[in-house]
Order: structure tokens, then C-alpha cells, then sequence
């Protein structure tokens, strides 16, 4: 059975990167998944690509029937390419949803053959079928699962991030980066969805970064449901200038 483990101690978990206490970490056992997880040392090009491609058509096709909000495969493509080019160590994600952008970023890691995703879901339901999903497209040793919400959970990391997403309602972007800025590396990238429809919400978000880094909003068409043009905003994350 997969769980949502209840420890009430804190003891470090995700893999020595993060300190965070296991009270909220979701875990899906393949059994109850009822896939095999193979691991990276077998994944590669091909029909692991296959496999990860198909599960995050299937989870684009259940977020547009439910209404779920999720970045769509214009930005997905965009962001994949980013984290290919990025080559992070350490991926950050506040707003998993049900796995939809992780699913894209996880497919760039797994191509580039390094780096780990962590990734914050304040509702637990989205959270577990998020690493069902995880575990479908057989990436989900690279990736852990954290129930909260991110401007809390992120204040509990250990290690250096290299990248971050940040998909966690726009009121909440601000909070969450303050919540991590400490530990973003230089030359970190923070990638904020939304910043076309959501700017007013976000203002004192993209204020703060437009006015220390380099920082460049990208428009796409995204013909979804509840817009059909948005933008994210891309940021260099200088530690000199935090
Ligand atoms: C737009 S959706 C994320 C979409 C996802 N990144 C994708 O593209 O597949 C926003 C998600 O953020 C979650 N959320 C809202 N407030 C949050 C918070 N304070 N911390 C963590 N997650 C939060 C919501 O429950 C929702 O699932």
C-alpha cells in the first residue's frame, strides 16, 4: 500500500539533500502502482522516452477533463529545453499538481542523465496521484513528493538549488522564493508560470526580481482552456544581488 508516512520524528530525508521530516513525504509503492521501476541505470533514450511521453499525454488529457490547471505542452516543451540546457543538480517545484510540468522536467533530467526533482503539493490528494504518475512513467527515483505548502516546507531544505518552478498560485510566488532564496545557487533559474495572466497577483514577486536580476517574460500561445496566451517569467538568480 502506498502511504502518506506519519514519523514524528524529523530525521533528514530526500537523499541527504533535504532536511525535512517525513510527516508529509508521499510514497507509492510500485505494487500499488503496478509498475516496475527499473531505476536510472536503464533508462535512456527510446522507450523510456516512449514511456514517460505517453503517461504525461495521459495526465494533460485527465487535467483538461477535470479541470486541473497545469502548464500545458507549449511551456512544458520550453521548460524541458531550459532544464536540458541548465543541466541542475537540484530541480525545486511549488504547485505539482498531478505531476504534469514535473513530468516534463524529470524527462529533461533523465535525458541529460543527472539531477534530482523535489517538488511541493499542498493538497495531498494531487500529491499521491502525482507520484502514481511519477511511478507510471518509471522516473520516480528521481523525484520526491512533499504535502504543504511551499513557502513552509521549503524553509526545511538542505543543499543548493539550481532550479526552480514556481506553480503554486500566484499570491504565494513571493513567499516561496523567500522561503528558498537562501539556499539558490548562483545563476540559479527560477521560472514563474503565469507571469501573462497572474501579473497584478504577483506584482511584489516579479517587482523583486525584475529589479535585482536579469529577467525576461516569454509569451507562448497555449491555447488551453483558461487562456490562450500566457507568459513565464525566466530569471538568473545572482547571489550578489538577493
Ligand atoms: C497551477 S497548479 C500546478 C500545475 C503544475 N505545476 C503543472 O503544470 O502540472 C497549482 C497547484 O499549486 C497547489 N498549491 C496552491 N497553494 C500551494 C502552496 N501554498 N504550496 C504548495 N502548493 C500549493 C494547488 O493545490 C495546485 O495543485
Amino acid at each position: 500500500m502506498g502511504r502518506v508516512s506519519e514519523g514524528g520524528e524529523a530525521p533528514p530525508v530526500f537523499r541527504g539533500r533535504a532536511l525535512l521530516t517525513r510527516k508529509s513525504k508521499i510514497r507509492v509503492s510500485e505494487k500499488e502502482n503496478g509498475s516496475s521501476e527499473p531505476g536510472r541505470g536503464t533508462m535512456g533514450k527510446g522507450p523510456r522516452e516512449t514511456r514517460i511521453d505517453t503517461v504525461i499525454a495521459g495526465v494533460e488529457r485527465r487535467c483538461l477533463a477535470r479541470g486541473v490547471y497545469m502548464i500545458g505542452p507549449e511551456k512544458g516543451l520550453f521548460l524541458r529545453g531550459l532544464v536540458e540546457r541548465a543541466r541542475p543538480g537540484f530541480v525545486v517545484e511549488c504547485g505539482t499538481a498531478l505531476g504534469y510540468s514535473g513530468l516534463h522536467i524529470l524527462s529533461a533530467l533523465q535525458s541529460i542523465g543527472k539531477g534530482m526533482l523535489f517538488t511541493v503539493e499542498i493538497d495531498p490528494i494531487r500529491a499521491r496521484e502525482a507520484g502514481k504518475n511519477f511511478c507510471r512513467a518509471g522516473v520516480s527515483k528521481l523525484v520526491e513528493v512533499m504535502v504543504g505548502d511551499a513557502a513552509e516546507v521549503l524553509k526545511g531544505i538542505a543543499g543548493s538549488v539550481d532550479f526552480l518552478l514556481l506553480d503554486n498560485n500566484f499570491e504565494n510566488y513571493y513567499k516561496s522564493f523567500l522561503a528558498v532564496r537562501r539556499r539558490l545557487a548562483d545563476g540559479a533559474l527560477i521560472v514563474a508560470d503565469n507571469a501573462g495572466i497572474g501579473a497584478s497577483a504577483m506584482a511584489d514577486y516579479l517587482g523583486h526580481v525584475r529589479s535585482r536580476f536579469t529577467s525576461e517574460l516569454r509569451w507562448f500561445d497555449t491555447a488551453l482552456p483558461w487562456a490562450d496566451r500566457d507568459a513565464m517569467e525566466v530569471t538568473v538568480f545572482k547571489t550578489i544581488s538577493a
